[in-house]
């Protein structure tokens, strides 16, 4: 969660690239309703991830964590004619708010899979239709190094990771954040960022957005 207020880099950046559609701006309403308003991606951090995906031709793409279906509109939008986008959520409130909103996309070309459940029993089931392109991992923190394993074994050579919040608030190089974080989530994500960034595993880079975003290509 991150503090209320937002920094003048934020507003510069939001004053760039806020010019949402109808259904973002939707997405952002129900997230709102539901008292989770910022822990969607930002507008700027939703820009980078498109080039991203546009940039490594992405057509299968892995979502971990819908929320109310913001960022997974955004990657759909960067998806090319004939891709699929499968987004895994496990609460139902969010995943309804996000049926909701989807049921409003053109899918006519490209489709959108909501899958609702646990993303690490889901994403078993999910292995029959990779190899995938790429992964956005959104989800709870104390499984990303579970959804990083799976994606290693499921994207192809060259497929994108994409994870967000992996800062955890400071925490991760020792910071006292206002959120606090359990000892669990501090120790898993760090091994997280130790893996990605093994460049013999992995091409990465770090983006140091708000939450810090890793941006990695598997070997
Ligand atoms: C940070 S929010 C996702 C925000 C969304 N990607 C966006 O930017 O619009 C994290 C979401 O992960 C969901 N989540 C938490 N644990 C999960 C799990 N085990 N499996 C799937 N989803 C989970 C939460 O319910 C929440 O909706």
């Amino acid at each position: 969660m991150r503090e209320n207020v937002l920094s003048n880099k934020e507003e510069y950046l939001g004053s760039l690239f806020s010019k949402e559609n109808e259904t973002k701006k939707l997405s952002r309403q129900f997230a709102e309703e539901l008292g989770l308003a910022r822990i969607s991606v930002s507008a700027a951090e939703a820009q980078l991830i498109q080039v991203l995906i546009k940039m490594q031709g992405c057509k299968k793409f892995v979502e971990i964590g819908t929320l109310t279906g913001l960022s997974a509109q955004y990657i759909f939008d960067a998806l090319p004619e004939g891709a699929e986008l499968w987004t895994l959520e496990k609460d139902p409130r969010h995943a309804e708010k996000s049926a909701e909103v989807f049921a409003k996309l053109d899918q006519s070309k490209k489709k959108i899979h909501l899958v609702v459940g646990d993303a690490r029993e889901e994403l078993l089931k999910l292995e029959a239709s990779g190899p995938f392109d790429g992964v956005f991992i959104d989800g709870n923190k104390a499984a990303y190094l579970d959804y990083l394993l799976w994606a290693e074994k499921n994207l192809r050579s060259g497929g994108l990771v994409l994870a967000d919040n992996i800062f955890l608030s400071g925490s991760v190089w020792g910071e006292a954040t206002q959120q606090k974080f359990s000892e669990k989530q501090v120790r898993i994500m760090s091994e997280f960022n130790e893996r990605l960034a093994n460049p013999e595993l992995y091409e990465s880079a770090i983006a140091p957005t708000f939450e810090g975003l890793f941006v990695a290509l598997k070997k």
